[in-house]
C-alpha cells in the first residue's frame, strides 16, 4: 500500500491543499490549526505526514513536531522540506501503530489519512494514548466526491467511541482548497 502513496509523492505538493504554496491558503491552514492546537511550544505528532508541509509549517509557527509517514518518498522529500530544522523530525512507520512515546504530545494531528487506515477505531485508540492529560486530537478528513474517505458523523462517532468529545467544523471556505468545493469536508477536534 506505501508503494501507492510513494508513486503520489513527486506530484503530491501541486495540489493547493498538499503544497500549501499560495501564501493565502498557507495562511489559512496555519490560522485554522493554531486556533485549535495549544499555543506554541508544545509538542505536536503529525500521523500521515505525507511531504511534511503541515509540519514544517507548524515548527515553522514555534511547535516541536515529530511526523510519520509509511511512505519512505513522502518523508524523504518531508526531511527535504525541513532541512536543517531540529524541531520536526519524519520517521518511516505505520501511523496506526506510531513508535512515538505514549503521553507525550500536547497535540496529534492527523490530516487525510484515518479514511484510508484499514482499522481506525484500533488506531483512534493509539493516538489518544500519545497525548499527554488535557491534550488534543484534530482529524482533517472528507468525504470526497471521489466516493472514498469519512463522513463528518463517522469521524465524529468514532472519536466518541474513545470516550472523548469531538466537535465538528465544515471546512467549506475556497481558500483551504484553491477552489470551491461540493462535498463534505471538515475538522473534528477533540478536547
Ligand atoms: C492524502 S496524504 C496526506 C498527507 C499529509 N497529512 C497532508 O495533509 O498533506 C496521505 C498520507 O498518509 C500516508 N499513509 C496512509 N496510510 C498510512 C499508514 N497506515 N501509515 C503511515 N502513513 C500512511 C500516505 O503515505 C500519505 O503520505
Amino acid at each position: 500500500m506505501s508503494e501507492l502513496w510513494d508513486a503520489e509523492a513527486p506530484t503530491f505538493d501541486d495540489d493547493p491543499d498538499h503544497g500549501l504554496r499560495d501564501p493565502q491558503t498557507r495562511a489559512a491552514w496555519l490560522d485554522l490549526l493554531t486556533s485549535h492546537l495549544p499555543p506554541a511550544p508544545a509538542r505536536v505528532a503529525d500521523l500521515g505526514s505525507g511531504t511534511g508541509t503541515v509540519s514544517v509549517l507548524l515548527a515553522e509557527a514555534g511547535y516541536t513536531v515529530d511526523g510519520v509517514d509509511f511512505s519512505p518518498a513522502m518523508v524523504e522529500r518531508a526531511r527535504a522540506k525541513a532541512g536543517d530544522r531540529t524541531d520536526v523530525t519524519f520517521t518511516v512507520a505505520d501511523a496506526a501503530l506510531p513508535p512515538l512515546s505514549e503521553g507525550a504530545y500536547d497535540a496529534v494531528l492527523c490530516r487525510h489519512v484515518l479514511w484510508a487506515l484499514p482499522d481506525p477505531a484500533a488506531a483512534l485508540e493509539q493516538w489518544v494514548a500519545l497525548l499527554q492529560p488535557g491534550g488534543r486530537l484534530l482529524l482533517v478528513e472528507g468525504s470526497w466526491h471521489s466516493g472514498v474517505g469519512l463522513t463528518g458523523a463517522q469521524t465524529t462517532g468514532l472519536v466518541g467511541e474513545t470516550g472523548r468529545t469531538a466537535e465538528l467544523q465544515a471546512l467549506t471556505d475556497p481558500v483551504y482548497w484553491g477552489r470551491e468545493i461540493d462535498d463534505e469536508r471538515y475538522l473534528v477536534v477533540s478536547r
